[in-house]
């Protein structure tokens, strides 16, 4: 989508590099498909938008697999890694789409029904509100329906391509 405002800045590899020097928390947005099964994306631009009415959301390509089969259901958890899930920052980025990124994973489920994986620092249950398209990408709205902390341990950071964790003392 273009917009008289856009910019002709055209150097993808040093936006790409710029932008990476910005960390980031990792979140797996999950969702059920039509049959029931379990779906994930790894999403780093996963925010709080709004306290009142709470609203979060994300930043998604229009060339998802996995969105439009979560979207359909209108509902998603954000699960929020922690540092020591790099592997799950990555099969959740890269495996096959149709269910296999869940396998040998046990999930449990949040308030609304998406999977949760185990051992994630925080969950945040949404409706799906609304969609903007921006550009290449989707930005994905949702209302806020239930959040949770199940664990204490630290959340993970993404920082020029490499995962690890915040060293946040005090
Ligand atoms: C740390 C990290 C953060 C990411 N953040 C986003 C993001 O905010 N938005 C997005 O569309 N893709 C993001 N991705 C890429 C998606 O995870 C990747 O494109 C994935 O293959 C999409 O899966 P799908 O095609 O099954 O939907 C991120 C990947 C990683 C490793």
């Amino acid at each position: 989508m273009t917009n008289a405002a856009d910019s002709q800045f055209a150097d993808k590899a040093e936006y790409r590099r710029v932008f990476g020097h910005l960390p980031t928390g990792v979140v797996v947005i999950t969702g059920v498909g039509a049959a029931g099964e379990p779906l994930g994306i790894t999403i780093g631009s996963f925010s709080s938008i709004s306290l009142d009415p709470p609203l979060a959301g994300f930043f998604i390509g229009r060339q998802s697999r996995t969105w439009p089969l979560i979207a359909a259901g209108a509902k998603f958890c954000a699960n929020v890694l922690a540092s020591s899930q790099a592997e799950w920052c990555w099969r959740f980025a890269k495996d096959s789409v149709d269910g296999a990124r869940f396998d040998g994973i046990t999930a449990a489920r949040s308030a609304n029904g998406s999977p949760v994986l185990p051992g994630v620092v925080a969950t945040i249950d949404c409706s799906l509100r609304e969609t903007r398209t921006l550009g290449d990408h989707d930005l994905v709205v949702g209302a806020v329906t239930d959040v949770r902390v199940l664990s204490d341990g630290a959340a993970m950071v993404f920082f020029k391509g490499k995962t690890g964790d915040a060293h946040i003392t005090g």
